[in-house]
């Protein structure tokens, strides 16, 4: 049985903030002897973030993860697709002070994402007078201080005028992090936050994402390659693979019960998840990619991309790009292999 591929995975009762449908985008690149080439970077995505829960999208490098945050982040015009905040579509031209708002993204790089020549208190300052949460004077020092005092840098005075150079990478990400909450977002689009850090910091800002989740309900998109700590944090994953979602449910069904080829080979037989996390907390390439090689995007194999490395793949595979199969509560495997070993598994209707 098959449903709809162009619709998320959701929870029943439960309205998304902000969702991705369908989106599809082509990178121009320029071409040798004059030829227009696109980048197929991703491919009919969906994908839908909800207030109190963190989705990871999680996938190897070049697999369109960013592409996809930026996407939400409306710094890339979708080639295809919608992106709806509270159900309604994003229109492009009514783009404003009122998206910005409610959508802000932490960059996987925290010194490249901050003005080297710019204090703690005037990154945190713009965006309270840009968007108007606060005015002038008393009350933006005293907002500037509770926002550190959110992102666990304290004692804030001794943070407050600091410059970036005199702050640690952990740090930084707070900064980072607190400027994105300064607009009082209800979506944070957070792509790698933890790939640039040390080891010592990874787990605090996990934490942080966690608690900000937890206490302020914020919708979180958590990009990463490392499947370990999408497990520690994420209530949803979704599995990309060359621009396509192959899998998506639960955290643990997926990471319990992968289904898809290229989420079992990602996974691995891994007999203790408590180790891998643990080990994977500690290594910055915890991906584990199926054997060979990730397919070329400007030229990528039609249908389902994973078949060039798929162990089951037939013919079908390359002609269209599956749709769905459900195979519990929210979890989808976009599959041709999954659908018919789960049709064969059906009792015959009596
Ligand atoms: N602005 C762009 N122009 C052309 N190609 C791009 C652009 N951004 C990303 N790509 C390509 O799209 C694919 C996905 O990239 P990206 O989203 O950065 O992957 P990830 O974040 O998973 O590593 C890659 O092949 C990358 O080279
Ligand atoms: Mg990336």
């Amino acid at each position: 049985m098959t449903t709809n591929a162009t619709l998320p995975p959701r929870r029943s009762g439960e309205q998304p903030v902000l969702e991705a449908v369908n989106l599809k985008i082509n990178f121009p690149v320029g071409g040798g002897l004059g030829k227009n080439q696109v980048v197929h970077a991703l491919d009919a995505a969906s994908v839908a973030l909800t207030p109190g829960k963190i989705t990871a999208v999680v996938g190897e490098s070049g697999s369109g993860k960013t592409t996809l945050a930026r996407l939400f982040a409306r710094m890339y015009q979708p080639t295809s697709g919608t992106i709806l905040l509270d159900e309604v579509p994003v229109d492009s031209k009514k783009l404003g002070r009122d998206y910005n708002r409610a959508v802000q993204m932490v960059f996987q790089d925290p010194f490249g994402s901050l003005n080297s020549m710019k204090t703690v208190r005037h990154h945190l300052q713009r965006p309270l007078l840009i968007h108007g949460h606060a005015k002038r004077g008393q009350a933006v020092e005293q907002r500037i201080h509770e926002l550190l005092e959110k992102v666990k840098l304290t004692p804030t005075i001794d943070f407050i005028d600091k410059m970036p150079h005199q702050l640690s990478g952990g740090q930084r990400q707070r900064v980072s992090i607190a400027r994105a909450l300064a607009v009082e977002p209800r979506v944070l689009l957070a792509d790698e936050p933890i790939s640039m850090l040390d080891v010592s910091m990874r787990l605090d800002i996990l934490n942080l994402l966690i608690e900000l989740r937890d206490v302020d309900q914020l919708a979180i998109l958590y990009i990463t390659h490392d499947i370990a700590s999408a497990r520690y944090l994420a209530d949803d994953i979704h599995v990309m693979y060359a621009g396509q979602i192959v899998e998506s449910g639960s955290a643990q069904e997926v990471i319990n019960g992968p289904r898809h080829p290229y989420t079992r080979e990602l996974i691995g037989a891994v007999p203790d998840p408590d180790k891998l996390r643990e080990n994977n907390l500690r290594s910055s390439h915890a991906e584990r990619p199926a054997p060979g090689e990730p397919p070329n995007l400007i030229t990528p194999p039609s249908g389902c991309r994973f078949t060039p490395r798929c162990p089951f793949a037939t013919a079908a595979c390359s002609e269209a790009f599956p749709s769905a199969t459900e195979i519990g509560d929210r979890h989808q495997v976009a599959c041709y292999w999954v659908a018919n070993q789960k049709s064969s598994s059906c009792p015959d209707p009596v």
